[in-house]
């Protein structure tokens, strides 16, 4: 199996923990993180790993397709796992040509350099990282298997869903190794505080309103980021040629309720009195087109690769709040630089609808 590995993104959320993961549990693999530092990309977050010997990081786009065939050229890449995206539904919204550009674009620019420089190799995989958002939203009692039909609803689930298509045409037509998976939502240390847990940790922190979309009333199936990590490991090394499997941890919540869960763990731990954090919720104008519920079926990934999430989900949220107060440093270290003027672009009117 594959032991020079190119993971892309690995500066974001996500791939901060998987470069982590893969750098500790594999000392004999090369891990190569290229990522471009966008917005959403901090070196801080490799901080504890960043001088280990089988680590090394790229600055660069994966756009560029110059770049990338050196990158592959000279590091011997026999494995590809990318992550790189633009990843945020809002700023879809707002600015739909950033996503095309790297999530559709950026990854057939990887896909064709992976093709030029394995040519007929069959002993290399092409692991592209999805989102559920692809399948659209469900009623209540659906959930979302392998087979359901893509029906992406927003810019950016339309080019992830792109994206998976062109890996399957690059499987299908050219027979390169490849393997996809599609995740439900994530939640941990290191995630940028635009999403709703870093967002709402950090703003009931500070006494700020928590912007609730609508009525509050969509659902959402949460994971531990570190258990997507083993997932992906697992299906990295034991997953099937051509295959896709679902990942997600059996737990829906309807963001109000999450959100009362959250405030109510934070009065605890900050030692407020009790329900004055839900004091701060403020409902806000709708997102526009915003999918109603996902839910995964994991059995695929249980019964064939043997995968179960580690933590409950209230272990992982108290996990999550400790680690945001106790660094705080990492969020101001984020929040510097083009985030703040964002910021106000997007929630500013939101706030005062
Ligand atoms: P993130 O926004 O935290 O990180 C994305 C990373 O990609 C950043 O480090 C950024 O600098 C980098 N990047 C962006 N454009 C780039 C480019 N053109 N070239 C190179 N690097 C670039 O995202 P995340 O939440 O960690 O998600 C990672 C992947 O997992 C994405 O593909 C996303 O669609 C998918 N995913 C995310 C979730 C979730 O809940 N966060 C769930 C399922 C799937
Ligand atoms: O399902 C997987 C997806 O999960 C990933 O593919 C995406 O990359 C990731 O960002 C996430 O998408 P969501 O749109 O579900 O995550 P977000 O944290 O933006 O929002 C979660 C829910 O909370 C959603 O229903 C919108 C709502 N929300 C979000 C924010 C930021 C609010 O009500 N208020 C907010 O301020």
């Amino acid at each position: 199996m594959s032991k020079n590995i190119l993971i892309t993104g690995g500066a974001g959320f996500i791939g901060s923990h998987l470069v982590r993961h893969f750098v500790n549990k594999y000392p004999s693999y090369r891990i190569i993180n290229l990522d471009k530092l966008t917005y959403a990309g901090n070196l801080e977050s490799l901080k504890d790993i960043e001088s280990a010997a089988n680590y090394s990081f790229v600055k660069g786009d994966i756009c560029d397709a110059k770049l990338i065939q050196e990158v592959l050229e000279n590091n011997q890449v026999d494995g590809i796992i990318h992550l790189a995206a633009e990843s945020h539904v809002d700023r879809s919204i707002l600015n739909p040509m950033e996503f095309v550009t790297t999530n559709v674009i950026g990854t057939v620019t990887l896909l064709n350099a992976a093709r030029n420089y394995w040519q007929e190799r069959k002993d290399v995989r092409f692991y592209h990282v999805s989102t559920d958002e692809v399948y659209g939203s469900l009623k209540d009692g659906e959930y979302f298997l392998e087979t359901t039909p893509y029906d992406p609803q927003s810019p950016y689930s339309a080019s992830k869903a792109s994206s998976d298509h062109f890996v399957r045409a690059y499987g299908n037509t050219y027979d390169m190794p490849y393997i996809l998976s599609n995740c439900s939502n994530n939640y941990g240390p290191f995630q940028f505080p635009e999403k709703l847990l870093p967002l709402f940790i950090s703003n009931i922190l500070n006494n700020k309103p928590l912007p609730v979309y609508g009525k509050g009333e969509n659902i959402r199936d949460w994971l531990w980021v570190k258990d997507h990590c083993e997932a992906i490991d697992l299906i990295y090394h034991k997953g099937a040629n051509g295959e896709t499997y679902n990942i997600g941890g059996r737990n829906e919540w309807k963001n109000i309720d999450l959100i009362h869960l959250l405030c109510d763990e934070m009065d605890k731990k900050l030692g407020r009195e009790a329900g004055s954090s839900r004091g701060l919720i403020t409902y806000v104008t709708d997102r526009p087109g915003h999918d109603m519920r996902y839910a995964i079926d994991p059995s695929k990934l249980e019964r064939d690769l043997g995968w179960t999430p580690s933590l409950t989900f209230e272990e992982g949220l108290g996990h999550t709040i400790d680690w945001y107060l106790a660094n705080q440093e990492w969020i101001d270290s984020v929040k510097s630089g083009s985030y703040q003027n964002y910021y106000t672009q997007q929630y500013g009117s939101r706030l005062e609808a």
